[in-house]
């Protein structure tokens, strides 16, 4: 952190994937409305993550960050919502009975809204329109008046993350996640396929244990730990302006947070060393996410970790490789020994999505859930080559049944991606592959 931070130091530095606000003193007005507005999370919220992160640096824990791409307003509903913590819940529980470690939740999600672009305009015929940003700016519509960027888009994120922060805890801390409750996770389009069976066998394993630690004399209901589930959110941290306008101090430590999540992530496009979303990150005291791809050097990576934490905490920091299937045996070793060997105690995880998408034929962009196993796989060969802690996993999915990307045991193949193809972004998987997915990394965890 440079002496002369402060939540508009920002401005000083180059911003790149801001979008072109039509009309500047509509967004300033929209800006100041919202840093009048409550935080969405508190500072001790995010202090407890920060601590729940350390154990996966040191090792001790495994890291679960999972949800959209980007979330919508068109579809948000209590159902949505509730489905999607269901999926992760259930991941959840696989790695951690598996792997007898703690799994700390985060979502992608109460703020995923807004989305970096490789050009910062579309073509469709001969007419040129600014690309689609998430609907924290424009709507996916091809049309000017729904490509313009509308500041109200702000104050609607701030709604929305709101509301599903409210739901988020109701589910968390109000019986939903009962630890008694494992099989209603599993929905029914999950429970009839094989992994979805195999999650039920599982689930009737935790419950034998939970009946033997009772039968022991164990009051399991009177065990919090059991009832509730912390969950903690975030997002890219893209639009520096809404984040600024929800940093606040936080009067106990006297430190900045920025309230409109628990962890905040940087891109893969944003993350220069001289830029602005580096140097805004750099003040906040919340955890980081910071992704890293197959072109970062051990160099420019180790800089960053100088840049966003200068004091070594553990826990502060999460490195998220994506590097694609093919590229993480070669590109992943050095970086893990370059930061080791800095003294950096960072936590990494491993986003087998951004780096395996393809078009295809059908026009879908899509995912290969093999391709998304073997990243993880060569993530962690790659830990145990150099003896670092494979921390965890960050991942693109939906409760919903979609088809958006291929494979699976109820295999997903490229003539069933129009069925319900419906991400706003980039394809997720649906609750079979992630379930998958979760029963194949236990397996690694192992
Ligand atoms: C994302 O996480 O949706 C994203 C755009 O990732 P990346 O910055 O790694 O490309
Ligand atoms: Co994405």
């Amino acid at each position: 952190m440079t002496t002369t931070w402060a939540p508009s130091s920002w401005h000083r530095f180059e911003a790149q994937q801001q979008p072109d606000w039509p009309d500047p003193a509509h967004l300033e007005a929209v800006l100041k409305t919202i840093s009048t507005l409550p935080p969405l999370v508190f500072a001790g919220e995010a202090r407890r993550l920060t601590e729940d992160l350390a154990m996966v640096a040191n090792g001790d824990a495994f890291l679960l960050q999972a949800g959209d791409c980007a979330e919508s307003y068109d579809d948000f509903t209590a159902d949505k919502v509730r489905d999607k913590l269901k999926v992760i819940l259930q991941m959840a529980a696989v790695l951690q009975y598996s792997s007898g470690v703690p799994v700390v939740k985060v979502g992608r999600i109460a703020g995923q809204f807004a989305k970096p672009r490789s050009s910062p305009t579309e073509e469709v015929d001969g007419v040129h329109l600014p690309s689609f940003r998430g609907h924290m700016v424009n709507d996916v519509a091809f049309s000017s008046a729904a490509r313009s960027a509308d500041p109200e888009r702000l104050l609607a994120a701030y709604h929305q993350s709101a509301s599903t922060l409210n739901l988020l805890r109701a589910f968390t801390k109000g019986g939903f996640a009962d630890l008694h409750r494992v099989h209603a996770w599993n929905q029914e389009f999950v429970a009839t396929s094989t992994e979805g069976q195999r999650y039920e066998r599982l689930a009737h394993e935790i419950d034998r244990a939970l009946r033997f630690m009772g039968s022991c004399g164990l009051r399991t209901e009177r065990e919090p730990a059991l009832h509730q589930v912390d969950f903690y959110t975030s997002h890219e941290a893209l639009l520096l302006g809404y984040e600024e306008a929800l940093t606040r101090r936080d009067s106990l430590s006297g430190d900045w947070y920025d309230c409109s999540a628990h962890m905040l992530w940087i891109g893969e496009r944003t993350r220069q060393l001289g830029g602005a979303h580096v140097e805004f990150l750099s003040g906040v005291q919340n955890p980081l996410g910071c992704k890293i791809g197959p072109k970062a050097t051990a160099e420019e990576v180790v800089a960053l970790c100088e840049r966003l934490d200068p004091d070594r905490r553990p826990g502060r920091l999460t490195l998220i490789t994506r590097m694609g299937a093919d590229t993480i045996a070669t590109a992943l070793p050095p970086l893990l020994r370059a930061v080791r060997d800095a003294g950096h105690p960072v936590v990494w995880a491993c986003d087998p999505m951004h780096a395996n998408t393809f078009t295809s034929s059908s026009g879908h962009k899509t995912r290969q859930l093999e391709h998304i196993l073997a990243e993880v796989a060569g993530f962690f060969t790659a830990h145990a080559e150099v003896g670092t802690w494979p921390g965890g996993i960050h991942i693109e999915l939906t409760g919903d049944d979609v088809t958006e990307c291929l494979g699976g045991s109820t295999a997903v193949g490229e003539n069933d991606l129009d069925m319900r193809y419906e991400t706003m972004c980039d394809p997720r998987l649906n609750g079979r592959q992630s379930l998958d997915l979760a029963f194949q990394v236990s397996e690694l965890l192992r």
